[in-house]
């Protein structure tokens, strides 16, 4: 199998704080990989150090074979990585589809381009296709800060998968999402994300949720990984070490 994702001794400090340490970390192409952990256990740090938001202090991390160790959040975006946020991360004034059509001139190199006005004509098309797939092609119309939660995660993933990525990194995509919509929610990303092939890291606070839809999950604590395997036989073991959880 395709290791998509490496990480070796990846390692970064905020003051005291450790926040990664010696990180370690192998995803596979086509796995479904979740992480869990206390608040502060680093786990938006990994998310932050593969997609080149922060610098490591130490270690490199390789995307299908390749260092991307220091590149610009950008390049790393290029090659192939894309992420959510914790918090969506949407132009609120916009429409659902203007911020679609935002992403797609990413994806392009457009962003700078003087055409790019033009262009956007032939992207409604193909944009539209893709928020139908996520139910949101009735919302289209709609500035995004008027949507429910459960849809701006959505619209998050959707705009994530325009720059078609070949790594999706979610932080927390059910988070701030009622418990009656989460399997549905994730029903819906997974239903699209894996017949595309795309290799999938999440984090995720809700262990039903985990079981669900990770083939395998990483337990973070104090910027380690400190269980690594099958999600019920690890999270049945940390869960029967209560210092391992909180
Ligand atoms: N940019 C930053 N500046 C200072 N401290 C940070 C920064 N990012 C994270 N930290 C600290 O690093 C630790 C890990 O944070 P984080 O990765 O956000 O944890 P998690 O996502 O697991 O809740 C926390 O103690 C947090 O306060
Ligand atoms: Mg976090």
């Amino acid at each position: 199998m395709t290791v998509v994702l490496e990480t070796e001794g990846l390692t970064r400090r905020f003051g005291q704080v450790v926040a990664a340490e010696d990180l370690a970390v192998q995803v596979r192409e086509g796995e479904q990989v979740g992480i869990v952990g206390p608040n502060g256990a680093g786990k938006t740090t990994f998310l932050n150090l593969v997609t080149g938001y922060i610098p490591p202090e130490r270690g490199t991390i390789r995307f299908m074979g390749r260092d991307i160790t220091g590149l610009h959040p950008r390049t790393i975006t290029r090659l192939g990585i894309a992420r959510t946020f914790q918090i969506p991360q949407l132009y609120s004034n916009l429409t659902v589809l203007e911020n679609m059509l935002l992403a797609w001139a990413a994806r392009e190199g457009r962003m700078m381009d003087p055409w790019w006005p033009l262009r956007r004509t032939a992207w409604v098309e193909p944009a539209m296709d893709l928020l139908a797939r996520f139910g949101l092609a009735d919302d289209a119309d709609r500035p995004t800060y008027t949507l429910p939660e459960g849809k701006r995660k959505l619209l998050d993933v959707a705009l994530a998968l325009a720059l078609r990525p070949r790594l999706l990194l979610m932080d927390e995509p059910t988070s701030g999402v009622s418990v009656r919509e989460k399997f549905p929610l994730m029903d819906t990303l997974m239903e699209i994300l894996l017949p595309a092939g795309v290799t999938v890291l999440f984090v995720e606070h809700d262990m039903d949720v985990v079981l669900r839809y990770a083939q395998r999950v990483l337990v973070f604590q104090g910027g380690r990984v400190v269980a690594d395997g099958d999600p019920q036989a690890v999270l049945s073991e940390v869960l029967a070490a209560p210092s391992k959880t909180k």
